[in-house]
């Protein structure tokens, strides 16, 4: 079995000014800024991109951004694209996160011209996937779940797949402390990596991490990145503190 790196992400959502962001990119490259077991990236605002990005220069930590558009440039007021993130050193980018798609309407079309846009300029996509309450509770997870990837991952050929990130985030899991079990992830994940396999090649597939995402915190974390195919977690609010996301960071280390 091929072992895949752990991958922890911070994804700050719209919380932390610059000056905020700084100190808290200090904190986590002083705790785990050398260490190199872990893949640890982290997605500020954009107000916050470029500062946290200089706070984060020597170390091991990587920058990311939560959204970008999928031209390189033009009249599209309020929106940046990646060429501008490249230019600032950001290596990855979250798509398709749920708030993305159920408060500001992102369509699967949407955030897979985002997905090609990204590869084509050498950012790697942590791309979102994930069914609401509603969806579970009629039994539509894995329905749902493999349109999205079918759709998102349309026109990614096997060298962009390897670049891509998944990360399975439940949308009922989301901020609410509700966390999946670790049977209900692995389910999904293992499903994901199916699809990764139908798409990509086995090969491809099993180098690919799939991400858990919904409530993640150091005291769940252990178990659910113990499951075989969840290969890291992106943190919404305990990675806003340095403390916490060091944990995870941590914990995901400690998973053999
Ligand atoms: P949460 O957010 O950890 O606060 O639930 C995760 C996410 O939305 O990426």
């Amino acid at each position: 079995m091929i072992s895949r790196k752990k991958f922890i992400a911070g994804n700050w959502k719209m919380n932390k000014t610059s000056a905020d962001g700084v100190a808290l990119v200090r904190d986590i490259v002083t705790a785990v800024g050398k260490q190199s077991e872990v893949e640890v990236v982290v997605c500020p605002p954009f107000t916050a991109l470029e500062s946290a990005g200089h706070a984060l220069e020597g170390s091991n930590v990587k920058l990311g951004a939560q959204n970008m558009h999928f031209e390189a440039s033009g009249a599209f007021t309020g929106e940046i694209s990646a060429p501008m993130l490249r230019a600032i050193f950001a290596t990855h980018v979250i798509l398709g996160h749920s708030e993305r798609r159920t408060i500001f309407g992102e369509t699967d079309e949407l955030v897979n011209r985002k997905v090609l846009a990204a590869l084509k300029n050498q950012l790697r996509p942590i791309f979102c996937v994930g069914e609401t309450l509603a969806e579970r509770e009629a039994g539509a997870t894995l329905k749902v779940v493999q349109t999205q990837v079918e759709r998102g991952l349309e026109g990614v050929n096997k060298d962009g797949a390897a670049s891509v990130v998944v990360a399975y985030e439940p949308v009922w899991a989301i901020g609410t402390g509700k966390v999946a079990t670790t049977e209900q992830a692995q389910e999904v994940h293992a499903f994901i990596r199916g699809l990764l396999t139908n798409l990509f090649t086995e090969p491809v597939a099993q180098k690919m991490r799939i991400l858990y995402g919904g409530s993640m915190k150091p005291a769940n974390a252990p178990e659910l990145l113990a499951q075989k195919d969840i290969d890291g977690g992106l943190i919404g609010g305990a990675s806003l503190e340095a403390r916490s996301f060091v944990e995870l960071v941590t914990a995901a280390a400690a998973v053999k």
